[in-house]
């Protein structure tokens, strides 16, 4: 797998006007759904050649990253004479650029794409790495491909006009790449007021961040073994963000990881010695910023039905990334279903 340029932009107008000078493409397609085509597209629209680019415009919102979106994605580009040698830019969040990347790697075999992260979630997570796709049969990110973008061009101006939620939905994965990298850089993310966000400073965090996730993916770009540290209160907070969304009170992807990571961290206490001050300093950061997700005991079984349908289990047994302390990785862990329905415990009787 080729290593994707991820560049954070001074000027994303004539950085996009470089790489697309480079190359001659045949038509360009720009992907935004509802809201970034509002927000953000008349931000690219001074550069002259995206004026002849076709916008697809899709609906907002995870759940229509789906077949039907995707399917018509693919139609919009057949139907409008898109090539091999076209190119997709896929101007978004996570949706965006994981509904986006997967129709660009799968039409015509994969046409070039290029992904601008509109959302904090998107810029630190989904659009760098690689991984597309779409949800299916009820289960996220069911069906897609590694196939990294050819650039990630990040614009921190793009932040402002997101909501607070979602600010702390990609802050959560910064809180991540903290905790599995090292002191220096959690000491960064947990020292940022994120009361009176200073975006130049922002920045300059969101930089290392990156870094972080670049580190992992270019080691092991088909997580086989040492990306699996981006795993870090995924294996919980997945089953957290799926049943969420079907009891019909959905909540961001970010804030799924925190309550996951708030029951990893306690999995990782108990199994491999994460220091307790630690564990209560990274809780207390959690429950003052992320309204709390209830549930009930009686959900314990749906849940845990739902990491039984995790990619990342390699066997019958449900897959963990611990951590033994910061960036002291235990990957490969399991976890019996007493063990973590006392981290649920443990998630309910916290705050
Ligand atoms: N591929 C991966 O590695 C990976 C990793 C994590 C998450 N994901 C996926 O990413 C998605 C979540 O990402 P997300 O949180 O960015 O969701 P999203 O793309 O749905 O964006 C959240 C909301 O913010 C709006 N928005 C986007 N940019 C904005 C801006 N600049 N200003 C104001 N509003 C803006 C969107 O329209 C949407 O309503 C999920 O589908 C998740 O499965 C993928
Ligand atoms: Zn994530």
């Amino acid at each position: 797998m080729s290593k994707q340029k991820v560049i954070i932009c001074k000027n994303i107008l004539e950085t996009l006007k470089d790489i697309v000078s480079k190359e001659d493409y045949s038509s360009i397609f720009v992907l935004t759904d509802t809201n970034t085509a509002k927000i953000c597209l008349p931000k690219l629209s001074e550069v002259d050649f995206l004026s002849s680019a076709k916008v697809i415009e899709i609906p907002a919102g995870d759940e229509n990253k789906n077949l039907e979106h995707l399917a018509y994605i693919w139609q919009f580009l057949s139907e409008n004479g898109a090539t091999r040698s076209s190119l997709m830019i896929n101007l978004g969040g996570g949706m965006i650029t994981d509904i986006g990347g997967f129709a660009a790697s799968t039409f015509k075999r994969g046409i070039d794409y290029i992904n601008i992260p509109t959302t904090l979630l998107g810029t630190i997570d989904a659009a760098v790495g690689g991984k597309t796709g779409i949800n299916f049969c009820g289960l996220k990110n069911e069906v897609g491909v590694i196939n990294p973008a050819d650039y990630v061009l990040i614009d921190p101006q793009f932040f402002r006009t997101l909501d607070h939620q979602n600010f702390l939905s990609g802050y959560a994965e910064m809180l991540k790449h903290g905790l599995i990298s090292s002191e220096e850089e959690l000491k960064k993310v947990v020292n940022f007021d994120l009361q009176n966000i200073d975006f130049d400073k922002f920045t300059e965090l969101l930089k290392s961040s990156i870094v972080v996730k670049e580190y992992f993916v270019e080691k092991d770009p088909k997580e086989q073994n040492i990306r699996k540290a981006l795993n870090f209160g995924h294996t919980i907070g997945h089953a957290i963000e799926s049943y969420s969304h079907e009891i019909g009170k959905p909540i961001l992807h970010g804030y799924a990881v925190a309550f996951g990571m708030v029951c990893e961290l306690y999995l990782s206490y108990v199994k491999v010695g994460f220091p307790l001050p630690l564990m209560r300093q990274i809780n207390a950061l959690i429950f003052e910023n992320y309204e709390k997700f209830d549930f009930g005991c009686k959900s314990y079984d749906r849940l845990y039905e739902l990491m039984r349908h995790d990619k990342k289990n390699i066997s019958s047994e449900i897959n963990f990334t611990l951590l033994a302390g910061i960036g002291n990785l235990k990957i490969n862990q399991t976890a019996t279903k007493e063990e973590i329905f006392e981290a649920l415990d443990f998630y309910r009787d916290a705050n």
